[in-house]
């Protein structure tokens, strides 16, 4: 038995170890609960009485200078992978991803300062909003079947009925109810509408809403100012047609189309072979809801317009899943690297 410990002992000192694994062998070899040292202390029993003392010390020993071995060995390798990890300050550095901004984001700056250059200000209103903001205000009488028109979230806000806005018409509302003309002003923002999401239809999206209240304001300062957004967003060679439609808040209203920007106007499957892509619906601005605001309408006249952000993404990026703006997918993302 003392021999056999002896012989351990040796081979201890001799046990070489120069990484991490074979530190670990050395661990189960000696030290680990089927090592060799803890099959000598079974075997303790069968040593004769009198020599238990002297055999259980040098097992002992034989335990403590494995462990100090392990120990100091396991130190030595630790400071060398520090040693090894050392800052080298000569290194090429690890470049950082930077991030893009949102198409979206990239598009309503864009519509933003377009407008911005001719004299429009940006104005921001509330995303819940009372009846009268969203619809009163706007000439929806109640009851009216126009309100069918925007399929609408309501909420309930204690005693009033509340909504998510359907358009950023109601941030114009607010702007007419606290300044008098003239009033030129964009608002852009979210709005909501109850529709199943698709391809082509979401849930929440973004407008850009424009207004323009004067005197001697007409129909044909309206189609020059569409017709200026139209060049500075898709080219000089953009040309726009109007056909009639119907709003509540606006009289007469038209719906804008911009000749196709892929085929310049020759039809193709993006138009539909139509040659015309839809982009905005406008309007002479209502007397009724100049009055409701408590502008005079025999004094002043006005227009508006309202455009979905998305929409113009879409002809400018050709994305046409209206669902990609939403789900933050950054392959998608990383497509867009207009300024920060
Ligand atoms: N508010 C309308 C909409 O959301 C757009 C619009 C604005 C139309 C102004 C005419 C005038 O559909």
């Amino acid at each position: 038995m003392k021999e056999k410990i002896s012989a351990i002992e040796q081979e201890i000192t001799a046990e070489a170890i120069t990484n991490g694994e074979q530190l670990e062998q050395f661990r189960i070899k000696y030290l680990g609960s089927k090592g060799l040292i803890k099959a000598l202390f079974a075997d303790l029993k069968e040593v004769p009485n009198e020599q238990k003392r002297e055999v259980g010390q040098l097992l002992n020993g034989l335990r403590t200078k494995a462990q100090e071995k392990f120990d100091s060995q396991k130190e030595a390798l630790e400071n060398q992978d520090q040693e090894e990890h050392k800052l080298d300050v000569t290194r090429p550095g690890d470049a950082i991803e930077i991030g893009a901004r949102h198409p979206l984001s990239l598009v309503r700056s864009e519509i933003i300062e377009i407008f911005n250059r001719i004299g429009f200000s940006v104005s921001e209103g509330p995303e819940i909003e009372d009846d009268w903001h969203n619809f009163s205000a706007l000439n929806f009488p109640p009851e009216h079947p126009a309100r069918d028109m925007q399929d609408t979230f309501f909420i309930e806000k204690g005693e009033k009925e509340m909504a998510l806005r359907t358009h950023t018409s109601s941030v114009q509302v607010r702007v007419m109810e606290n300044s008098q003309p003239p009033i030129r002003t964009i608002s852009p923002g979210r709005v909501y509408r109850n529709e199943a999401i698709s391809a082509r239809a979401h849930c929440f999206f973004h407008q850009v809403e424009g207004l323009y209240i004067d005197k001697d304001v007409s129909f044909a300062d309206l189609k020059q100012t569409l017709l200026y957004f139209a060049k500075e967003m898709f080219g000089e060679k953009a040309h726009i047609r109007l056909r009639p439609s119907y709003f509540p808040f606006t009289e007469p209203s038209a719906e804008v189309d911009v000749s196709c920007t892929i085929c310049n106007g020759k039809g193709c499957n993006v138009c539909k072979y139509t040659g015309w892509l839809e982009i905005l619906g406008c309007g002479m601005v209502d007397p009724n809801v100049l009055e409701a605001s408590n502008i005079d309408s025999k004094e002043y006249t006005g227009f508006a317009f309202g455009m979905g952000v998305e929409r113009i993404a879409q002809l400018k990026y050709r994305v046409n899943d209206l669902r990609l703006y939403s789900e933050n997918d950054v392959r998608f993302l990383k497509q867009f690297t207009g300024g920060i």
